[in-house]
Parts: C-alpha cells; structure tokens; sequence
C-alpha cells in the first residue's frame, strides 16, 4: 500500500519522455468564448477573478505538482481546434473550459477524440444549475471527468485531477 502510494506520487510528479528519461507532467489548459472577461464578465456567476488571475493559480500550483501548465484562451472555435490537434506528443492531458461552445460543437468532441489525450471538461458556473440550454454538453463524452460549479476553483481542481488520474495510468 505504503510502495504503491509512493509509486502514484513518483508518477504523479514525472512522466516518461522516449528515452526513457524523467519529465515534468505537461498540461495544455484551453479557455473559450468570452472567458478573457472574466472579472468583469457577470461576477455574480463568475466571480472577480481575472483569467490572468487563473492562470497565474494554475501555474502555481503545477509548480508544486511538478506540472508545466500552457494555459491559452480563445473566441474562435477552429483556433481551439488547432490548439487541441497540435497537443498530440506535446502535452499529457489537457484541461478544456469550452465555454458556450460546451454546448454546441461536435468540431471540439471530435478534436478531443481525434488526439486521445486525457482531457478534464471544466466550468466555473455548474452548468446544469442554470438554463436548460447548458445541460448538454456536447465535449463530455470525449472527457476523463467533469469539474464545474466551484467558481475559478474548478480550473486548479480539475488540474489536480487530471495530474492525479496521469499518476494512477503511469503506475498500473
Ligand atoms: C461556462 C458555462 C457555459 O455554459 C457558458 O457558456 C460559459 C462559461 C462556465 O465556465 O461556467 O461561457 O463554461
């Protein structure tokens, strides 16, 4: 028990490049539509906290996970795309706050699917909580897991997850 939590920890903090070398974890977090204004954008469901602000959190606690987090955010749906095709090879996982299109593209289910990288759904608001028309989601299907409704915490969250959910895959 003691010798595998080590083993899941050991893991937790390291992958394993093709050498065979040790690696930090690396986490591709991507952000869409609207989600630059946070702060400022409807605090009442999305609170104060900037973007920069969550990136900065995320950042800082990867430090402390041993895990590299390139956080992007974008308006346009084929730019996510792109960013989710080029992460093959790139990074171990990834963490997707989709935003509006959550409930709208098949483009990003497919994306998530076409790279096969674990990939945590998140969201600042807890969708279902609200109008009907955010109770699908089109992504959560090609994701791991689902973190929302903890306001910006959901981001280092689900980030905690995912480093956690590499660890278990590296020690089986
Ligand atoms: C959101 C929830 C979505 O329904 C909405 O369109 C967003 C933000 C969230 O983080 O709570 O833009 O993804």
């Amino acid at each position: 028990m003691v010798r595998k939590a080590g083993a899941a920890k050991r893991a937790a903090n390291h992958a394993r490049s093709t050498s065979g070398a040790r690696v930090r974890v690396r986490v591709l977090c991507l952000s869409g539509p609207n989600l630059q204004l946070l702060g400022t954008r409807e605090p009442e469901i999305y609170g104060r906290d900037t973007l920069d602000d969550v990136h900065a959190r995320l950042a800082a606690r990867g430090e402390e996970l041993a895990t590299e987090v390139i956080a992007r955010q974008s308006n346009h749906e084929g730019q996510l795309c792109d960013w989710i095709g080029e992460a093959r090879g790139a990074f171990d996982g990834m963490l997707l706050n989709a935003a509006a299109y959550t409930h709208t593209s098949l483009a990003l289910f497919d994306a998530i699917k076409a790279v096969g990288l674990p990939c945590v759904e998140v969201h600042i608001s807890n969708p279902e909580a609200r109008e009907a028309y955010r109770h699908t989601s089109m992504i959560a299907p090609a994701c791991i897991a689902k973190v929302s409704g903890f306001g910006t915490d959901s981001y280092v969250l689900a980030l905690e997850g995912l480093v956690r959910w590499l660890a278990k895959r590296s020690a089986r």
